[in-house]
């Protein structure tokens, strides 16, 4: 028989946790005396200390159950234990953080292109003047550079010239038109969205923040023509908002485009009924896009006799707080943590 008091004295040890029973000289000393009794003793005293170890595993197991269970302590926004509980911030569950909103929704865009056969580039945070300029037919000097003021560094590149924190995701053009030409010798078409974040010089307010996300898309094949490009953003406008909407397009000017359009879809937070998302106007102007300038896909090395394109680029931002009805774009880069957990 084992030493009633000895044994109580372990589960009483391994039910407060103290994992040092298991391995300790008592219950070792049980095992060692199985070898020193007489023989016809020796089973049924070592299923006596084995029944003893086996229970203490599982009150060791209970108690580390019982701490996995303890509520998780949000780190993300200490307070005051003092302050009156109907004061205190509410909290984000923080034991695993939460995705940000726009990368959620940035995965759903991409998985409909995905289906519709397009693949993806992330584009890039700093770049240099050729991509966001000269790639893309911006004449030297030309008026239209100014539109796409942005932040420049004090380090120049090898023409002497500052980097840049792309004012939109067409900095990628030419590399991905470069890097997918393969494609077009095999009879298959480009087509790539390239998401990235993007900056520019504003004056901040409810729908201009100075860094948001843009999607750009390319697709260059045989035969393309505009109405390949608002069957695209139609089919993936539906899908994404789940409904049916109605397009529009009017004539624009973009250096990387002939013809250009801006693009407008019936708004599909109340359906053209007229709201505070649309300015009670039932349309958004949600995107620019056209058929890839001749000049553009020369400069990529792609036989402009046998192939045409389209491109598009747009806010991702701007996508996601029709949505959802949020109201301004700031919401998104301000760790407002009330705003950012209707998303978690
Ligand atoms: N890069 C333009 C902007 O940020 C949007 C754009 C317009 C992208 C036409 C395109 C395009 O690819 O074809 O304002």
């Amino acid at each position: 028989m084992i030493d009633q008091k000895l044994a109580e004295d372990l589960k009483k040890r391994a039910k407060e946790g103290d994992t040092g029973v298991l391995r300790g000289a008592e219950l070792r000393s049980l095992f060692d005396q199985i070898k020193t009794l007489p023989a016809e003793q020796r089973g049924a005293f070592g299923q006596e200390v084995n029944a003893l170890r086996q229970k203490l595993e599982q009150f060791l197991a209970a108690t580390q159950d019982k701490q996995e269970q303890l509520p998780p302590i949000d780190i993300t926004a200490p307070f005051d234990v003092n302050t009156p509980r109907d004061q205190r911030p509410n909290l984000l569950p923080s034991e695993q953080g939460s995705q940000h909103p726009l990368m959620t929704e940035l995965s759903t865009v991409l998985d409909i292109f995905y289906r519709m056969g397009f693949t993806a580039v992330e584009s890039r945070e700093i770049d240099d003047e050729y991509h966001m300029f000269g790639s893309l037919n911006f004449p030297e000097g030309h008026p239209a550079r100014d539109d796409y003021d942005t932040f420049v560094t004090v380090q120049k590149d090898k023409k002497g010239q500052p980097l840049i924190a792309p004012a939109h995701t067409s900095t990628m053009q030419n590399r991905v038109l470069k890097q997918l030409k393969p494609n077009l010798a095999k009879g298959e078409p480009i087509a790539a969205v390239i998401p990235g974040r993007v900056f520019r010089n504003e004056d901040l307010d409810a729908r201009h923040e100075h860094t948001f996300y843009q999607l750009e898309g390319l697709y260059v094949d045989k035969g393309v023509n505009a109405g390949h490009l608002i069957a695209t953003l139609k089919t993936f406008l539906q899908e994404y908002y789940g409904k049916a909407l109605e397009v529009k397009t009017q004539p624009f000017y973009f250096p990387f485009t002939e013809p250009s359009f801006e693009f407008a879809l019936s708004c599909p937070f109340c359906d053209k009924k007229g709201c505070s998302i649309c300015s009670q106007s039932g349309w958004i102007e949600l995107l620019g896009c056209g058929m890839i300038h001749p000049n553009v896909l020369h400069e990529a090395g792609i036989d402009t006799n046998e192939y045409t394109g389209f491109a598009w680029g747009g806010g991702i931002d701007r996508l996601v707080m029709m949505k959802y009805g949020v109201e301004d774009v700031r919401h998104f880069h301000s760790a407002r943590l009330d705003f950012l957990r209707q998303f978690a």
